[in-house]
């Protein structure tokens, strides 16, 4: 039996009756593109964040993370936390989004348990608050569609826990579904699945050097990417995003752009492309294409969009000189945090002892190797149907 139903019961006292599971997500190509209306491939992952729960008639959810061994209570009525640990911060986000959308909450007890590393790029953040407006509908009784859980759970995040991301994290969670790779077009909020060959699996290596997209950086790089559409919207009116703009008409005004600005705006036009190259070289399991259109994103990402830093320098070489690799590069928004790379199924642990070794020798640092495959979007189960399954 699952380890979050049992500690449900021990911290709670009674059995719980609901089970909620959200994965994380990896994206493969499409850095930043999301809040520049392009296109992301992006992957859920069977790394994810589980909670048991109930329903209870207290005027307070009490939550407990098994990661932290915290907890954090909402009050219904408000949305505050009104005790607790920090993350609470994201599940009184959820609440305060569905009350202003006019939704009664009632309460509920859970435990959750998560094996999405904390702050590296992989949605945890995302997956924790696409479980708690599942189970806010579930125990209210009120229905939200994927689509609008997607947007509600990014608006929470922006607006109450203030961090100004796109939508990749929330779709790709809310989306996900298992044996499929999706291409997310990120101004349409509509994905199709990307074919995928049998021999590669995803690994994620993760730097161990936390990210924190609280720091400037990110709304930076969201400022320049403005600053390079505007440029080109006032002989363009039509241009609103990053999206619009072909490299030839980014060429025709990239010397009237701030410096920065240009090298931004280079890096998402051409990553964006990048997506259908991709989905091209996965179409046709194109190793050496996979290789060369990986390459390009992470020296993007690292010269012109400028989200590298030495750890992830040092894993780059490490896992690009590693035995089994197809592919590699950054992942989530960079500055530290997880990298990907596209490995030879039957070499994944040849890989990762490469990859672990050679990081360590480059930075002193012992890295995390998964090995992952895609799962499914957020959903709840109640904990009778999960004991059958698991007994057949
Ligand atoms: C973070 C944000 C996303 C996206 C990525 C970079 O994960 O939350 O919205 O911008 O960075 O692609």
């Amino acid at each position: 039996m699952n380890k979050v139903i049992n500690k449900f019961e021990e911290l709670f006292g009674s059995k719980a009756e609901f089970f909620a599971s959200s994965p994380g997500r990896v994206d493969l190509m499409g850095s930043h593109t999301d809040y520049n209306h392009g296109y992301v491939v992006t992957m859920p992952v069977d790394l994810k964040i589980e909670c048991a729960f109930s329903a209870t008639e207290e005027s307070a959810l009490t939550l407990y993370s098994c990661n932290l061994d915290t907890f954090a209570k909402i009050d219904i009525k408000t949305g505050d936390q009104i005790e607790g640990d920090d993350w609470g911060k994201y599940v009184s986000a959820v609440a305060k989004v569905c009350l202003d959308e006019g939704h009664t909450l009632k309460a509920f007890n859970g435990a959750f348990c998560s094996t999405v590393p904390i702050g590296s790029g992989l949605s945890s953040s995302a997956a924790l608050e696409a479980a708690v407006i599942a189970i806010l509908g579930k125990v209210g009784g009120f229905e939200i569609d994927k689509k609008n859980s997607a947007l509600l759970t990014q608006k929470a995040e922006n607006k109450y826990v203030g961090v100004n991301c796109g939508i990749l994290d929330q779709y790709s969670v809310i989306f996900g579904e298992r044996h499929k790779v999706i291409k997310l077009d990120c101004r349409e909020l509509t994905h199709s699945q990307v074919e995928w060959p049998s021999d590669v699996m995803v690994a994620i290596c993760n730097t161990v050097k936390p990210r924190q997209l609280h720091g400037s950086e990110y709304d930076d790089r969201r400022r320049d990417c403005e600053a390079a559409v505007a440029v080109i919207a006032k002989d363009h009116p039509n241009v609103t995003h990053l999206r619009d703009v072909s490299i030839e008409l980014f060429n025709e005004y990239k010397d009237k752009m701030p410096a920065n600005a240009a090298k931004r705006a280079q890096f998402i036009i051409e990553e964006n492309d990048r997506t259908h190259e991709l989905q091209a070289a996965l179409t046709k399991n194109d190793k050496a294409a996979l290789k060369d259109v990986f390459h390009r994103s992470f020296v993007g990402a690292r010269d012109l969009f400028q989200i590298s830093n030495n750890e992830m320098n040092c894993m780059y070489e490490a896992m690009s000189t590693a035995t089994g690799v197809v592919a590699s590069r950054q992942a989530g928004a960079g500055f530290g945090g997880c990298m990907a790379s596209l490995v030879k199924k039957d070499q994944l642990e040849a890989f990762k002892k490469d990859v672990f070794n050679k990081y360590k020798e480059l930075t002193g640092l012992e890295c995390q190797i998964y090995g992952v495959h895609t799962s499914q979007g957020t959903n709840i189960k109640p904990v009778e149907a999960l004991a059958t399954a698991e007994a057949k």
